[in-house]
């Protein structure tokens, strides 16, 4: 038996994580499904927003759907999702970015660099440490070599090593893993790197950096897609693996049925592939592309389609290409 844990979160997730779901069920009607309440909604109510107990729910599952969940600016107030991908030790973010003549993946380092959690905040002075281990590092640009491998061979390692130490180290070993693997890569500041991916987004394969400039990069290297909407993840460790789309909880759109949730689909997409379910994944990605060429689209988009609806036609174009 397959179980995934299912986690809305707040705002938006509450509308694209049900479609996401229907997905699955569409194609797994045996899979069983496990909701886990966590965020700022729970926090409200319980005044928790993850306790120990929906940790342990997580780790039960054979893989994680999440939504996305709202965090407020309040000091004190602890992620939800980091605290997740730290519990879980999911230390490699996939983002994948796929167009017209490109096809790139973003592999962010996930459990350190500038979210090491070690922090230092007073009325005149906060600090933040931004820690880069060898061990981390080693083991990101390892699953980013590995993917390199699997795909067209080239790896590009993002930095900013003409100005922080943290990255000399970062670089120095991503490049001698390159190296010693035998693959074609090369390294970019991170800053002329996001341009460059804008402009030149085919020159690009398999891109690894830090935890920060990851979070940024995929929301930037998003405008070549169509945006946020569209944009999924893939949290992944060496036990756990948890799906979610790029974007957060969208409080501005929230609530409205307009969200686009091919971000969330596109998340069940990687689920499935990580499940090893290849011709499942192929045709909910096939399935996306006729909703859109049929012109049904959300807002984002420039079309009319409501979030359930995008969803509904998406269902009944993969039930049809049974
Ligand atoms: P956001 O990604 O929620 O929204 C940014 C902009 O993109 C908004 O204008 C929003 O309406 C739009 N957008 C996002 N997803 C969309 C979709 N599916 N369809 C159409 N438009 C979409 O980022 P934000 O506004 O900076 O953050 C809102 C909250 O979400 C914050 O509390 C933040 O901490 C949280 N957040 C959570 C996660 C996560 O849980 N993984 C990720 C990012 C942000
Ligand atoms: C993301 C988000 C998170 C991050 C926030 C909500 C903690 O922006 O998943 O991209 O910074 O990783
Ligand atoms: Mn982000």
């Amino acid at each position: 038996m397959t179980t995934i844990a299912i986690v809305e979160g707040d705002g938006i997730g509450h509308e694209v994580i049900p479609v996401a779901r229907s997905v699955l069920e569409a194609l797994h009607p045996a899979y069983e499904f496990l909701p886990v309440d966590v965020g700022y909604g729970m926090w409200e109510r319980t005044g928790c927003p993850c306790a120990d107990k929906e940790i342990d729910a997580l780790k039960t599952a054979d893989a994680i759907l999440f939504g996305a969940v709202t965090t407020p600016p309040m000091k004190d107030y602890q992620s939800v999702v980091l605290r997740i991908r730290k519990a879980l030790d999911l230390y490699a973010n996939l983002r994948p970015v796929q167009g017209d003549g490109f096809d790139i993946m973003i592999v962010r380092e996930n459990t350190e660099g500038l979210y090491s959690g070690i922090e230092e905040s007073g009325p005149d002075r906060a600090t933040t440490l931004r820690v880069v281990t060898r061990k981390g590092t080693e083991r990101i640009v390892r699953s980013a070599i590995r993917l390199a491998q699997q795909r067209s061979g080239r790896l590009t390692i993002g930095h900013k090593a003409n100005v922080l130490k943290s990255d000399v180290l970062f670089r120095d070993i991503c490049t001698s893993e390159a190296r010693s693997a035998g693959i074609t890569f090369n390294d970019k500041y991170i800053d002329a790197l996001a341009l460059d991916l804008l402009q030149h987004p085919a020159a690009y394969d398999v891109v690894v950096t830090t935890n920060i400039f990851g979070d940024i990069l995929s929301d930037v290297a998003s405008y070549l897609v169509g945006g946020l909407g569209l944009a999924p993840s893939a949290n992944i460790g060496d036990r756990y693996a948890l799906f979610e789309p790029v974007h957060g909880s969208a409080p501005d759109i929230a609530g409205r049925n307009i969200a686009n949730p091919i971000a969330a689909i596109r998340s069940a997409v990687m689920l499935l592939d990580y499940l090893g379910d290849k011709d499942g994944a192929c045709r909910v990605e096939i399935a996306i592309g006729t909703v859109i060429s049929q012109g049904i689209r959300t807002r984002d988009l420039g079309g009319l389609a409501g979030t359930r609806e995008f969803g509904d036609a998406v269902i009944r174009v993969i039930r049809k290409n049974r």
